[in-house]
C-alpha cells in the first residue's frame, strides 16, 4: 500500500477527518486514528510537540483529504470571504466532494457535507444574487462532471430565488437535488462520460439510465421527495421527449423543472471534451429558439436570463 505524507498543521481544531491517518514511528507507519476522528486543539499541540510534524494518509486518501482541506476553507474563511469569493469556493468545495461521492459511497457524512455546501450556497445567493456570475464555466474537461453538478445546483438555486422564493426549506431542496442530480454516474466509466465520438447504442443506453440508478441510491435516504424527484427526473422535456418515462408538464414538478433548465444551460456553457463551450449570451439565444415552449418552461428561462442582469 502507498501512503503520503502531509502536515500536520494543515489539521484543525473542532474538525473531523473521514480517513484513517498513520504517524512514523521508527520504520514503521502505526495506525493512529480512525476515520470520524474529532480533532481537539490540545491533541494538534501535543502531537506537534513530540515531533510528528508529519503524519501520514493512505495514497487512495488523497481525494477525501483534498475535500476536509476545501471544506475547512469555507467553514473557516466564509464569514471573511465576499459572497463572490465565496461562491468560488463553494465550486471547488462541491468538485471536491463529487470526487469523492463518485469514488466512494454516498455515506451519512457525505450528506452532512452536500448539506453544509447547500447551506452556504444559500445564504450567500439570498445575501447577493449577483454572486452566480462568479462561477467560471470552464472548468478544464477532466473534471467537468465533478464541477457540473455543484454549477446545476447553484444556477438551480439562482433561479428559484429570482422567481421570489426565500423559504430556506424549500430553497434547500432543489441545492442538494442539484449536487446530487448526476449521483448515477457514478458508476459509469469516466471514458464514456467524457467520450469524444458518438456513442455506441450500448453505452448511450448505460448513459440514459443514469437517473434511475441515481434514485436508486437515494431511495433510502434523508433526501427529500422533491430531491429525489430532481434525480430522477432532470432529463424530462415539456412534451414528453425526455427520459426515463416521457413525462410531460403536468407531471414534472416545476423544481425538476428548473433543475433541467440549469442542467442544460451548464452544458451548453461549459468545456467538455466533445464540445467547446458557448459564451453565455449564445448558449440563451439557442435555448430559447430551439427549447423554451416545446421542452423547456418559458418563466424558469427566464428567471435564469434575470439572474445574469446586472443590478440597476
Ligand atoms: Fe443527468
Ligand atoms: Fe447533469
Amino acid at each position: 500500500m502507498e501512503y503520503r505524507a502531509i502536515s500536520t498543521e494543515t489539521l484543525i481544531d473542532n474538525s473531523s477527518t473521514n480517513f484513517t491517518l498513520y504517524v512514523r514511528v521508527g520504520n514503521d507507519l502505526i495506525n493512529y486514528t480512525k476515520p470520524g476522528h474529532e480533532w481537539s486543539k490540545d491533541e494538534l499541540n501535543d502531537l506537534v510537540g513530540k515531533g510528528f510534524e508529519k503524519i501520514w494518509i493512505k495514497d487512495g486518501d488523497s481525494n477525501k483529504y483534498n475535500n476536509y482541506i476545501e471544506l475547512n476553507k469555507l467553514k473557516q474563511g466564509a464569514r471573511l470571504l465576499s459572497p463572490s469569493e465565496r461562491i468560488s469556493s463553494i465550486q471547488d468545495v462541491g468538485m471536491s466532494f463529487n470526487k469523492c461521492i463518485f469514488e466512494s459511497e454516498l455515506t451519512q457524512e457525505a450528506m452532512g457535507q452536500a448539506n453544509f455546501i447547500s447551506d452556504q450556497l444559500i445564504t450567500t445567493l439570498l445575501e447577493d444574487i449577483s454572486s452566480v456570475q462568479a462561477i467560471k464555466g470552464l472548468a478544464s474537461h477532466d473534471y467537468y462532471t465533478y464541477y457540473h453538478s455543484v454549477r446545476v445546483a447553484t444556477y438551480s438555486t439562482a433561479i428559484a430565488i429570482t422567481l421570489g422564493i426565500t423559504d430556506h426549506i424549500k430553497l434547500k431542496e432543489i441545492a442538494l437535488g442539484g449536487i446530487l442530480h448526476d449521483i448515477g454516474k457514478k458508476d459509469i466509466s469516466m471514458d464514456i462520460i467524457n467520450k469524444a465520438g458518438a456513442l455506441t447504442n450500448e453505452e448511450w443506453n448505460l448513459m440514459k439510465a443514469h437517473p434511475e440508478a441515481g434514485h436508486e441510491i437515494v431511495q433510502d435516504s434523508e433526501l427529500s421527495h422533491i430531491s429525489q424527484k430532481i434525480i430522477l427526473s432532470h432529463h424530462e422535456k415539456l412534451d414528453g421527449s425526455g427520459y426515463p418515462f416521457g413525462l410531460t408538464k403536468a407531471n414534472i414538478p416545476d423544481q425538476v423543472q428548473i433543475a433541467t433548465v440549469a442542467d442544460i444551460f451548464d452544458a451548453l456553457t461549459s468545456s467538455r471534451s466533445y464540445q467547446n463551450q458557448r459564451p453565455r449570451f449564445e448558449a440563451l439565444t439557442l435555448m430559447k429558439e430551439k427549447m423554451v415552449g416545446d421542452k423547456l418552461d418559458l418563466s424558469f428561462f427566464n428567471a435564469l436570463v434575470n439572474c445574469f442582469k446586472e443590478k440597476p
